[in-house]
């Protein structure tokens, strides 16, 4: 049973120390360095029915609960990964991470919400919800859904007003490319970004011109580049910059903010970043491939190693990473997501002979916590607090579920981790939690370890095992207006008044 893969397995730890499915577990989190997004402290935690009740330092516990050590490590908030594709239909197959593994994989890696991205069905909105309830039942941690939307009529306009005032989703993605499936036009984008405003629901954009990369793709085939390599050639970063400064202008033109998924060329981070000065509200979300590997893998000999790396956008050339990294450092970018999207070796071989039949898609909803630990904290581009606010607490504010999420304080979930800084890290395939027969990451061996995961009061990850139950994982609901629609009105108001009264004419009579 999928239960078994991580339960049944021998991990004695679940009885000796009390750990049990249920959330009532009393834990004390003794001594170590609690870290939020605007300090950090040395507390303890005290965590009592899956919630925070106490943050400060010498708590008093009795016998009945558990105690783990954490002096000289970090206590911080779980991950929130803001963008992953689990047990989504796409480009004629199936990701190979469901609800149960790659929350699995998420767990062992530090991670404890995800959101991911609903699909409609046949455009519509409410069957599409449906599947993913269905799909999402064996969550063994909490989760919430944003929702795609790939048509445009009156019945997906109310849907939507469902989704927003009664299903607890708060922002829409629009796909600019996959021309044939998922794509949209400019004129939906306009009409739908309206009706984001008026909900109070974010617009987040897939920013890609997708018929300037259609012509691309034939562009590489009549020249009879079909490899891996051609994906890369087909959507070079002009196209990315176009389409983010194109939907940047355009929420602009509505006024309201706009959040553009995988950033991974400099073109749309100057995009984003000029947007960002001129006052627009934009947010800006890098992937944790696009900071740390480059295209080079594309042009790997072996097919598959070559197409694992396939993903849209592409991993870029060297610099863009590196000019992104700088980015989130500045705060240019804000928060980092990983578009965990896997398919194995099989899936990917349809594209053996023709790199447009390669499904897209990359791993790293297990590896992002700690590739953004080594490549950025520990390379001294970033505090440890604004880890917490890249890898969470941001997430949680944009998306209006913040402090339940994104915060160690009295009255949060207790969603935490152990990160131990002197501790070191070696991913593989061959050790991961996730289905996927790969890794994009394989071999990265690197400093800062997340020794414990915490997961609604209940220690998921111990000693290198998991325990983890199918169905644990709860529906979060996310509510509208968040921060990023302060202002929105204002200046609407601001903008109408500029406009001045109507010029009266009069007509000639004859
Ligand atoms: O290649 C990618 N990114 N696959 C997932 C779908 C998407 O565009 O986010
Ligand atoms: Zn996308
Ligand atoms: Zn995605």
């Amino acid at each position: 049973s999928e239960s078994s893969q991580f339960c049944d397995a021998g991990f004695g730890y679940g009885e000796s120390c009390g750990v049990s499915s249920s959330s009532s577990t009393k834990l004390l989190i003794k001594g170590g360095t609690v870290v939020n997004a605007h300090e950090m402290e040395v507390a303890d935690v005290y965590v009592e029915d899956g919630i925070i009740v106490a943050v400060r330092p010498n708590i008093k516990v009795g016998d009945d609960v558990i105690v783990l050590d954490a002096t000289g490590k970090f206590v911080m908030p779980g991950g929130i990964d803001p963008h992953t594709h689990l047990d989504m239909e796409f480009m004629g197959s199936g990701t190979i991470d469901d609800f149960f593994s790659g929350q699995a994989a998420a767990l062992a890696g530090g991670t404890t919400m995800h959101i991911d991205f609903v699909i409609p069905v046949n455009g519509s909105l409410l069957s599409g919800l449906e599947a993913y309830e269905k799909k999402s039942k064996k969550s063994c941690m909490d989760y919430g859904f944003h929702m795609a939307i790939t048509k445009w009529d009156e019945v997906v306009s109310k849907e939507m007003e469902i989704m927003v005032n009664e299903k607890g989703i708060n922002s829409f993605k629009f796909f600019m490319a996959y021309k044939g499936s998922f794509m949209i036009n400019d004129e939906l984008l306009l009409q739908a970004f309206k009706k984001c405003k008026s909900l109070g629901a974010l617009a987040m954009v897939h920013a890609e011109n997708g018929d300037a990369v259609y012509e691309g793709q034939r562009r590489m085939i009549e020249l009879g580049i079909t490899g891996p390599e051609g994906h890369a050639l087909s959507r070079p970063p002009v196209l990315e910059g176009e389409a983010t400064a194109r939907a940047i202008k355009l929420a602009g033109f509505v006024n309201t903010p706009l959040y553009v998924v995988h950033v991974m060329s400099i073109d749309a981070m100057e995009e984003i970043s000029r947007a960002r000065k001129s006052g627009l509200k934009v947010i800006g979300e890098p992937v944790v491939s696009g900071l740390v590997l480059n295209d080079s893998w594309l042009w790997d000999p072996d097919f598959i190693t070559a197409a694992k790396y396939v993903m849209s956008p592409p991993i870029r050339a060297a610099g863009h990473g590196k000019a992104l990294q700088a980015a989130l450092s500045m705060g240019t970018l804000q928060l980092v997501g990983t578009d965990h999207c896997t398919f194995n070796s099989t899936q990917k071989a349809l594209g053996i002979d023709d790199f447009q039949k390669i499904p897209n898609g990359v791993n790293g909803i297990e590896e992002r916590m700690h590739l953004v630990w080594d490549t950025m904290v520990e390379s001294g581009q970033i505090s440890v607090t604004d880890y917490v606010r890249v890898t969470s607490t941001e997430c949680a504010r944009i998306f209006n579920i913040y402090p339940r999420k994104g915060a160690i304080r009295a009255g949060s979930d207790a969603d935490i981790i152990i990160l131990n800084p002197n501790s070191s890290f070696e991913i593989s395939a061959k050790s991961h939690h996730s289905r996927s027969d790969t890794n994009v990451y394989e071999g990265w061996r690197g400093k800062g370890k997340v020794e414990v995961t915490i997961s609604g009061g209940r220690v998921v990850w111990l000693n290198d095992e998991l325990k983890v139950f199918p169905g644990s994982g709860k529906y979060v609901e996310m509510r509208p207006f968040s921060y990023l629609f302060n202002g929105i009105g204002k200046a609407d108001a601001k903008y109408l008044s500029s406009l001045k009264a109507p010029v009266k004419r009069f007509r000639a009579t004859t």
